[in-house]
C-alpha cells in the first residue's frame, strides 16, 4: 500500500514527524494512517501498558529477558544473534510493536561506560556481524528495528550534550562501520540518532551523520528516529534528515516545522521526504498476534546465554565432577543479575535461579550442595554483617569438596545513565573471594557484571573463573550448565580485561571535561592499543577456553583479487568432548602512509565439532579488511603492498600466519604548491616529467654534480615545493610547474 501524501495538509504532515506520547506515533484518520509502537528493546520487548518511561522505570508486560548484547557479544555467533532477534521480533509482533529499539552497536571504548552490557564489543567487526544478523532475523519475524545510538554514543556520562570530538578516519575504521553494515547488510527499519554531539554538533541535526554518511555513502533508506528527547532544535533536525521526534512534544514543535515551512526557512520538500519515510513505518506489521512462547523463548535464552559464557582460567576444577559435595556460596546465587538497569529493563516472564539449577543438576550426579549467602547485596550492610556472612561462607566452603562463589555488580554500581569510576568488585566480595580461596578448598569464581571487572587482588587465588556477564533470565540454568559440563563453554572475551584501568587508552580522556571528549587514542581501541604498545593484559579480546582442545592447522592465504584474499584453515577438536570453536582471522599490515594497528579482527567463524571431527573451512576477506581511511581522498584506500593474514587463538596469539601482497588501488594524488617535493618526484605521470625537464634545463657542469650527490634530493624531499622555489631562486619556472598541477589533477582517478 502506498500513502498518497500529496493529499495531507502541511500541518498533518508535521504532526506525523513527532510522537504522540512516550511510545506511540500519530495516526492521521482521514488519510488512512494509522499509530504504530516504537518501543525497547534490544534484548527482549519492553511494552508498557501503565506509566511510560524512557529509565526502565515502571514496569511493562511480562516478557522473555534474552541475554543482553554483552553476552551475545561473548558467544561470537551471528547465529545466536539471529535466533534472539528473531524471537525479540516474535515478541514484538506479539505485543503489537511496529519497531522494536535495538541493538545497541556503540563501540566499548572504555570498560567504564555505563550501558557497555548493551552494546557487543570493542571491535567494530565483531559488533558490525552480530548486529546485522539480530536486525536480518527481527525484521524477518515482523517488526522493524532501530539500530543504535548513532553516533559516536561511548558513554554516559554526559551523553545529552557531550561532544564526542573524534577524527573522520577513526569515525570511518571503528565508530561508524558496524552501523555501515547493519544499514548495508540488513536494512534496519529505522536507525536511531544518540543524544550527544559528534564533532560539536548534535546527532540528532547533524547533516554530515544523517545525510552525507547515512543517506549518501550507506544508501540508508528508512527513518531516523530520535532518541528519547534528543532533539533540541526540531527544524534543524528535520534539514538535517532526522525524521521522528520521539517522543512527542504536545504538537509545539510541529508548529515550529509549519512556520519555517510558510516562511520558507525550510523547503517543504524536505517535510515531504520524512513524512514519506515515517509512513512507511506505519506500513510495518502492527497487529498484535498476542502469540507467544513462552517456554520455547526461555529455553532459547537458556542455550544463547550458556553459549555466551566466557571460561577465563581452568585449573582442572571444571566440570565439576559428580559424587561430591559443592559450596554454593554468594548473594548472587539466589538473587541473579541477569540485566542492566534503565530503558532496556525488561520485565521477566521467568527467572532462573542459579542455586536451585545447580541443585537440580547436582542430585542427578549423586552430589549434595550447600550454600551460604556470602555478603549482602543490602548496601547499608554493616561491616560487622559482612564479617559473619563471610565467616559462615568460609565454614560451609570447608566442608565441601568445591566452592563456587557468585560475585558481581549491582545496579547501583552499573547502568544506563551513568559511568563507573573503577573496574572493582565490591569490597566485600573481593574479601569473601580471598577468604574462600585461602580455605583450601577448590574455588571456581562466577562473575555476573554488565562491564568489564577487575581480576586483579584474587585472579591467582582460585582455580576457575567463568565470566557470565548478564546472560538474561535463563542465567542461572545456563551456568549450571556450564558448571556441570552440559555445555562446554564457547564463548570468547568480545573486550579486553586490562590489568590496570590506567592501562585503557581512553583512560586520560574519559568522561571529557569542559563539555567535550576527544578520541585522541583515535583508531588504537582496546586490543588495537594493548597489542600495538605491547602492554600486557590480564585477558586479551579473543580469550576463551573450552573443555576440549582443538588444533589449527597451517594457514593457506590465497589473493584472489587485487584487494581480497582467501583463508583457508582446518580447526580439529583433538578432545574428548563437543564443542565449539572460534576461528579469529585478523590483519597485520605496515604498508600504505597511515599507522595501523598491530593487527585487526577481520573474520571469524563459529564452528561445532564433535570428538575427533575436523573441518575446513575458508574465509573471504574482502577490501575494507586491508583498507585505512585516507583523510586526503576522503574514501577508504587499499595501498599496494604486504599484508600478513593471521589466524589467532585471542588477540595476543598468534597460531599461524601468512605474508601476501596485493596490488592494491591505484593512487594518485593532486599536487598542489604545497606538495611536498618528495611527493611532485613520486607522482607516477608527473614525476617523470619533472626530472626530464629538470635535466634539460641542466648546464653539463650541474648535470655532472647531480650525478655525483644522489642524496641531495633526499635532503628536500619534505620541502613543500613553494618553499623549495623561494630557496633555489626558483629553479623550476613557475609557469611550468602550474601545467603539471593540472595534469596530476587529470591522472587523479575520481574519488
Ligand atoms: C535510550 C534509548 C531508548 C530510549 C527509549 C533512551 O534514554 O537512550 O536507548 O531506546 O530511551 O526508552
Amino acid at each position: 500500500m502506498t500513502t498518497d501524501i500529496t493529499r495531507l495538509t502541511l500541518e498533518q504532515k508535521a504532526s506525523l514527524l513527532s510522537g504522540r506520547d512516550f511510545w506511540s506515533t500519530k495516526p492521521v484518520d482521514e488519510a488512512g494512517i494509522p499509530s504504530i509502537v516504537l518501543t525497547d528493546g534490544p534484548h527482549g520487548i519492553r511494552r508498557q501498558a501503565g506509566g511510560a518511561d524512557h529509565l526502565g522505570i515502571n514496569d511493562s508486560l511480562p516478557s522473555t529477558c534474552f541475554p543482553p548484547a554483552v553476552a551475545v557479544g561473548s558467544s561470537w555467533d551471528p547465529d545466536m544473534a539471529a535466533r534472539v532477534g528473531a524471537a525479540v521480533g516474535e515478541e514484538g509482533l506479539a505485543f503489537g510493536v511496529a519497531v522494536v529499539l535495538g541493538p545497541g552497536v556503540n563501540i566499548k571504548r572504555s570498560p567504564l561506560c555505563g550501558r557497555n552490557f548493551e552494546y557487543y564489543s570493542e571491535d567494530p567487526h565483531l559488533s558490525g556481524v552480530l548486529g546485522a544478523a539480530h536486525v536480518n532475523a527481527l525484521q524477518a519475524a515482523g517488526p522493524g528495528a532501530s539500530v543504535k545510538h548513532f553516533a559516536a554514543n561511548n558513554q554516559e556520562t554526559e551523553r545529552m550534550r557531550v561532544s564526542a570530538d573524534v577524527d573522520e578516519r577513526t569515525l570511518r575504521e571503528i565508530y561508524l562501520p558496524a552501523f555501515e553494515r547493519v544499514v548495508t547488510e540488513a536494512s534496519p527499519a529505522t536507525v536511531m540518532c544518540s543524544y550527544n554531539k559528534v564533532n560539536g554538533v548534535y546527532a540528532s541535526r547533524n547533516r554530515w551523520l544523517l545525510a552525507d554518511v547515512l543517506r549518501g555513502d550507506w544508501g540508508f533508506t528508512g527513518a531516523v528516529v530520535s532518541d528519547w528527547g534528543a532533539v533540541s532544535n526540531r527544524v534543524d533536525s528535520v534539514r538535517a534528515g532526522m525524521d521522528l521526534e520521539m517522543p512527542g512534544s504536545n504538537g509545539t514543535t510541529d508548529a515550529e516545522i509549519v512556520d519555517a515551512v510558510n516562511n520558507g526557512r525550510l523547503d517543504e520538500s524536505i517535510v515531504d521526504d520524512s513524512v514519506r519515510r515515517v509512513v512507511a513505518l506505519t506500513e510495518l506489521p502492527h497487529t498484535a498476534t498476542n502469540e507467544l512462547d513462552i517456554d520455547a523463548h526461555h529455553r532459547l535464552a537458556r542455550e544463547v546465554a550458556a553459549d555466551s559464557i566466557v571460561l577465563l582460567k581452568n585449573d582442572e576444577v571444571l566440570p565439576l565432577v559428580g559424587g561430591s559435595t559443592i559450596a554454593v556460596i554468594g548473594a548472587f546465587a539466589t538473587e541473579p543479575r541477569f540485566q542492566g538497569g534503565g530503558s532496556s529493563h525488561i520485565n521477566a516472564a521467568r527467572t532462573d535461579v542459579a542455586l536451585d539449577e545447580i541443585r537440580s543438576l547436582a542430585a542427578g550426579q549423586g552430589s549434595t550442595v550447600v550454600s551460604a549467602q556470602g555478603y549482602s547485596l543490602d548496601a547499608d550492610a554493616s561491616s560487622g554483617q559482612s564479617e559473619s556472612l563471610r565467616a559462615t561462607a568460609v565454614e560451609a566452603a570447608l566442608t565441601a569438596d568445591v566452592a563456587i562463589v557468585f560475585a558481581g555488580l549491582s545496579d547501583r554500581e552499573e547502568s544506563e545513565g551513568f559511568d563507573r569510576t573503577n573496574l572493582q568488585l565490591p569490597d566485600e566480595q573481593v574479601e569473601l573471594i580471598i577468604a574462600v580461596a585461602a580455605s583450601g578448598t577448590p574455588t571456581v569464581v562466577v562473575l555476573s557484571n554488565g562491564g568489564v571487572v577487575t581480576l586483579e587482588g584474587w585472579h591467582d587465588d582460585v582455580d576457575a573463573i567463568v565470566e557470565g556477564w548478564l546472560l538474561g533470565q535463563a542465567c542461572g540454568g545456563a551456568i549450571a550448565d556450564v558448571l556441570f559440563g552440559v555445555v562446554n563453554p564457547s564463548g570468547h572475551l568480545a573486550e579486553t580485561i586490562p590489568l590496570r584501568l590506567e592501562d585503557n587508552p581512553s583512560w586520560l580522556n574519559f568522561p571529557g571535561e569542559q563539555g567535550h571528549v576527544r578520541y585522541s587514542e583515535g583508531v588504537f581501541v582496546g586490543y588495537r592499543y594493548y597489542t600495538t604498545a605491547g602492554v600486557p593484559v590480564r585477558y586479551p579480546f579473543g580469550h576463551g577456553l573450552s573443555y576440549t582442545t582443538f588444533e589449527t592447522t597451517e594457514l593457506l592465504s590465497t589473493v584472489t583479487g587485487s584487494d581480497s584474499v582467501r583463508a583457508q584453515v582446518t580447526v580439529a577438536n583433538t578432545g574428548d568432548r563437543a564443542g565449539k570453536h572460534v576461528v579469529q582471522i585478523y590483519v597485520a599490515t605496515t604498508t600504505g602512509p597511515v599507522r595501523r594497528p598491530r593487527r585487526e579482527l577481520r573474520a571469524f567463524v563459529k564452528l561445532a565439532l564433535q570428538p575427533g571431527e575436523s573441518r575446513q573451512v575458508e574465509l573471504d576477506l574482502g577490501r575494507r579488511a586491508f583498507a585505512y581511511w585516507d583523510i586526503e581522498l576522503g574514501r577508504f584506500v587499499v595501498p599496494a603492498g604486504e599484508y600478513t593474514v593471521q589466524v589467532c587463538a585471542d588477540a595476543s596469539t598468534v597460531l599461524h600466519e601468512q605474508i601476501v601482497t596485493l596490488a592494491g588501488d591505484a593512487v594518485i594524488r593532486e599536487l598542489t604548491m604545497d606538495s611536498t617535493v618528495g611527493d611532485w618526484f613520486s607522482h607516477p605521470v608527473v614525476g617523470p616529467a619533472l626530472m626530464a625537464g629538470l635535466q634539460s634545463s641542466m648546464t653539463p657542469e650541474q648535470a655532472e654534480q647531480a650525478a655525483q650527490n644522489p642524496d641531495a634530493l633526499k635532503m628536500v624531499e619534505s620541502m613543500p615545493m613553494q618553499q623549495f622555489l623561494v630557496f633555489t631562486n626558483g629553479a623550476l619556472p613557475v609557469d611550468s610547474l602550474e601545467q603539471l598541477i593540472e595534469l596530476s589533477k587529470v591522472s587523479a582517478p575520481a574519488v
